[in-house]
C-alpha cells in the first residue's frame, strides 16, 4: 500500500511511519517541520516539505498516486485553541478541507484521522464509547468534530472512505529505540515529568488535588503511542477491505492518575522529580477512560504495550540520552 502521511515527522506520526514501515508499505511524509523533526524521518521515508495550507504543494505531491491519506497535521494544545481560536479554525479545519477536497481530486479516496477524546467534553458516563454525546469543552476539540462531520458529508457526496480515530491520552515512544528526537515544546504531564527527571525543569506543579478520584488528581487513558500507530495500519486495511466509514475510541480501557505517574516515573527513572500541588487547570475533567470495544471488534485492535511500567520506561530511554 502507497501511504502519505501528512504530518508524519511529529511525535504520533514518527510512530504511525514506523507501523507501516514494518508492514513494508510505501510512505511519504508531507511536513512542514514546524513541531515535527527531520531526524525522526526513517530511511525508506519520502519526504516533501511543505504545509497543508499550501493547496498547490498538496494537489502536486498528492498527484504522485496514494492508496490512502493519514491526516496528522494539526494544532493540539487545548488551552491555546481558547485563546486564539482563530489561528485553530484556520489550521485545523479549512487545512482538513484542503486534505479532504485534494485527496478526492487526487483519487485518493482512502482517509484516516487523527481525532481526540476532546471532541466528548465533560464525561456523562464511564468508560466513554463511541455513543458518549459530542459537547466539547474546547475550541481544539471542537476542530476535530468539525472536520469529523466534514468527512461524513464528503463521504455522503464524494465517496470518501474515512476512518476517524479517537486517541485518549498518547504516550511513549518506540521501544526499539528508533525514535530519538523529542516533540518540540511539548505541554503534556509525561514530557514535563521527564524534563524534571533530567534537570531541564526544576519542579512541576500538579494541577489540583482535590478531584473526585482516589488520590485526589486527575485520572487519564494513557495509550502507548505504538499501539496507537499499529491502529492506523489496521484501519488502512479496514479501509481497503470493508470500504466503509469508522470513528472509534483508541485507549488502553485503564484510568491512571497523575500521582501515579508522577510516582512511577520516580519509582523507574530513580529520579527524585520535585513536585507540588497547585490550582486545578482550567478545562480539566476528572476522569477520562476509553471503551475500545468497537476498535476492538472492528480492527481486531487492543492495547498491548499501554502498561504505565512500559510508557515510562520508553520515555525515559529518549529522555535520559538528552542530558
Ligand atoms: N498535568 C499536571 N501537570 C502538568 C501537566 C499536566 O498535573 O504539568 C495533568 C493535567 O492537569 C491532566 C493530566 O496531567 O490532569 C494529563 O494532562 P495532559 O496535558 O498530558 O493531557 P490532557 O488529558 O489534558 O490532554 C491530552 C491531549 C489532548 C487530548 C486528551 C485526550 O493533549 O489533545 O489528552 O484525553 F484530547
Amino acid at each position: 500500500m502507497r501511504v502519505l502521511l501528512f504530518g508524519g515527522a511529529g511525535y504520533i506520526g514518527t510512530h504511525v511511519s514506523l507501523a507501516f514501515l514494518d508492514r513494508g508499505d510505501t510512505v511519504g511524509i508531507y511536513d512542514n517541520l514546524s513541531t515535527g523533526r527531520e531526524e525522526n524521518i526513517q530511511q525508506g521515508v519520502k519526504f516533501y516539505f511543505g504545509d497543508i495550507m499550501d493547496r498547490k504543494r498538496v494537489s502536486e505531491v498528492l498527484s504522485e498516486g496514494w492508496d490512502c491519506a493519514v491526516h496528522l497535521a494539526a494544532l493540539k494544545a487545548a488551552g491555546e485553541s481558547m485563546k486564539e481560536p482563530e489561528k485553530y479554525s484556520t489550521y485545523n479545519i479549512t487545512g482538513s478541507l484542503i486534505l479532504i477536497t485534494e485527496c478526492l481530486r487526487a483519487g485518493c479516496n482512502n482517509f484516516i484521522l487523527s481525532s481526540s477524546a476532546a471532541t466528548y467534553g465533560e464525561p456523562e458516563y464511564l468508560p466513554i464509547d463511541e455513543k458518549h454525546p459530542t459537547n466539547p469543552t474546547n475550541y481544539y476539540g471542537y476542530t476535530k468534530l468539525a472536520i469529523e462531520e466534514n468527512l461524513k458529508w464528503f463521504s455522503r457526496l464524494k465517496g470518501l472512505k474515512f476512518a476517524s480515530l479517537r486517541y485518549f491520552n498518547a504516550a511513549g515512544y518506540d521501544e526499539k529505540g528508533r525514535v530519538m528526537g523529542l516533540e518540540i515544546n511539548p505541554l503534556n504531564l509525561i514530557p514535563i515529568v521527564m524534563e524534571v527527571a533530567i534537570g531541564k525543569r526544576e519542579k512541576m506543579v500538579i494541577y489540583g488535588d482535590d478531584y473526585d478520584t482516589i488520590d485526589g488528581t486527575c485520572i487519564r487513558d494513557y495509550v502507548h503511542v505504538t499501539d496507537l500507530a499499529r491502529a492506523h495500519v489496521a484501519a488502512a486495511s479496514y479501509l481497503e477491505k470493508e470500504k466503509e466509514n469508522l470513528i472509534v475510541n483508541l485507549g488502553s480501557g485503564k484510568g491512571i492518575s497523575v500521582n501515579e505517574i508522577v510516582g512511577a516515573a520516580r519509582r523507574l527513572t530513580g529520579k527524585e522529580i520535585k513536585s507540588e500541588y497547585g490550582q486545578r487547570r482550567a478545562g480539566d475533567p476528572a476522569k477520562l477512560v476509553a471503551s475500545s470495544a468497537l476498535a476492538e471488534e472492528k480492527l481486531g485492535w487492543k492495547a498491548e504495550k499501554s502498561d504505565v511500567e512500559n510508557i515510562i520506561k520508553s520515555t525515559w530511554n529518549v529522555y535520559k540520552r538528552q542530558k
